[in-house]
């Protein structure tokens, strides 16, 4: 079995609080004492950034029913080129992913044609439609490491309660799109003064918040996980910041799209900044930035929803919502959060790395001898442009293209195999 010695990287586990230079060692998929190598493969990191592998709780691979946008083979090839060693499949595929049957066909793909891990989501509810709920028992038992419905949120909140009553006895945390349909109905962009100045219609910061404040009710209730999905507004990150310091189960992801960007972006009328939840105003962002830098948001998450350009190519009000983010996640936050001195390297990491594995529950999620070896290894001092025609992705539709950024991934490495490299 092949062996790697990893030498000289700035080494961040931020699960054993370590930051430190040092060398990484790797045999039979795991990380292993230096010592105990016999003919390694050595490739010197000297200047580079090396972390357990990032996770993406919020992945749509569109593997069934819109392959013509994304795969399992071109989505987890964009996760590696995006130094993402696991990521959570959404399941809102056509079929959904809301039986042990759909769970199977996944993991069997994935098996023959994933280049990184793909954790399976389930359905909530039957084609996470909101009405019934799915066979959570038996999705459990096919392997789904969480639920949600997102793309789309229960509002029967009767229903919503027993799911998580469920989905605790199942021990499976839930990870949910909030959003109270009533209010957003039509909407295709922030309600603010943007909206108004474009004449579009918008979608209310209360249509997350109303939904946010139902969760942490049940999550108290209930005493079980509730993860709150692209959290986008202030309100929702005051609410968040209250329920945790009460013990309350609740967690929340930011996007590096929300983080960087806000609703004046607009006026552009380019579709590439139309997603669901939609562009907040910049006094959100500025919220969701504080978040992230006081615990109150330990999650970055992509929310990588790829269309095609022909979805897309149409007025602002016709195309759907989303944008993808795998291979634009690392560069964009350390540009903006970290270059920026927003934030601490570190503390990005975290929220690439423990923190995802946390709402996962996985444990000892770090770069411990014994444990598989996930790594990620990127370039804080390396220069580009975002060129969208470099993607791994199928899809092209990122706002992001053309931009200037700092730091790139060199390096993916999953169960010891290297499943990207660039530049080391
Ligand atoms: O922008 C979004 N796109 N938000 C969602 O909730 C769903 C996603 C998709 O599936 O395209
Ligand atoms: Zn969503």
């Amino acid at each position: 079995m092949s062996e790697l010695l990893l030498k000289n990287a700035r080494i961040i586990d931020p699960a054993r609080n370590i930051d430190q230079i040092g060398n990484i060692a790797v045999a039979d998929g795991v990380i292993v004492e230096e010592a105990g190598l016999k003919n390694p493969e050595v490739i010197d990191l000297s200047g580079k950034i090396l972390s357990p592998g990032f996770i993406d709780v919020h992945v749509h691979l569109r593997q069934p029913g819109n392959t013509t946008a994304e795969t399992i083979a071109s989505g987890t090839a964009a996760a590696a080129a995006g130094g993402f060693t696991s990521i959570v499949a959404m399941p809102n595929t056509n079929p959904s992913a809301d039986t042990a049957g759909a769970i199977e066909y996944l993991r069997r793909i994935a098996a023959e044609q994933a280049v990184v891990k793909v954790l399976p989501c389930g359905n909530m509810t039957k084609g996470g439609k909101g009405e019934e709920m799915a066979g959570i028992g038996s999705l459990k038992n096919a392997g789904v490491v969480a639920l949600s419905d997102d793309g789309k949120c229960i509002q029967d909140h009767g229903l919503m309660r027993h799911v998580v009553e469920y989905a605790k006895s199942f021990n499976l945390p839930i990870m949910d799109h909030c959003e109270e349909t009533t209010l957003a109905a039509g909407g295709v962009m922030n309600e603010g003064k943007w909206s108004v100045l474009l004449g579009m219609n918008g979608i209310p910061g209360a249509s997350e918040e109303l939904i946010i404040a139902r969760n942490i009710l049940f999550a108290r209730q209930i005493n079980w996980k509730i993860h709150m999905q692209h959290v986008s507004t202030r309100e929702s990150v005051d609410m968040l910041r209250r329920a945790r310091a009460k013990g309350i189960p609740v967690t929340g992801e930011a996007t590096p799209h929300h983080l960087t960007l806000n609703d004046e972006c607009i006026k552009k009328f380019d579709t590439n900044y139309k997603m669901n939840p939609p562009l907040r105003s910049e006094d959100d962002r500025l919220a969701l930035i504080e978040g992230v830098a006081d615990g109150t948001i330990t999650v970055i998450a992509t929310d990588h929803a790829p269309h095609t350009q022909t979805a897309k190519l149409v007025e602002f009000d016709h195309a759907p919502f989303g944008i993808i983010g795998l291979e634009t996640a690392l560069p964009v936050c350390y540009t903006q959060l970290v270059a920026s001195g927003i934030i601490s390297v570190d503390k990005l990491i975290a929220k690439m790395t423990v923190g995802p594995a946390e709402v996962l529950g996985m444990e000892n999620y770090s770069l411990a001898v014994g444990n598989p070896a996930d790594i990620t290894v990127f370039d804080p001092a390396a220069e580009y442009v975002i060129d969208k025609n470099t993607f791994r992705s199928k899809s092209r539709n990122t706002p992001f293209d053309g931009m200037s950024v700092k730091g790139k991934i060199n390096l993916t490495v999953v169960d010891g195999k290297i499943v990207y490299r660039a530049g080391c």
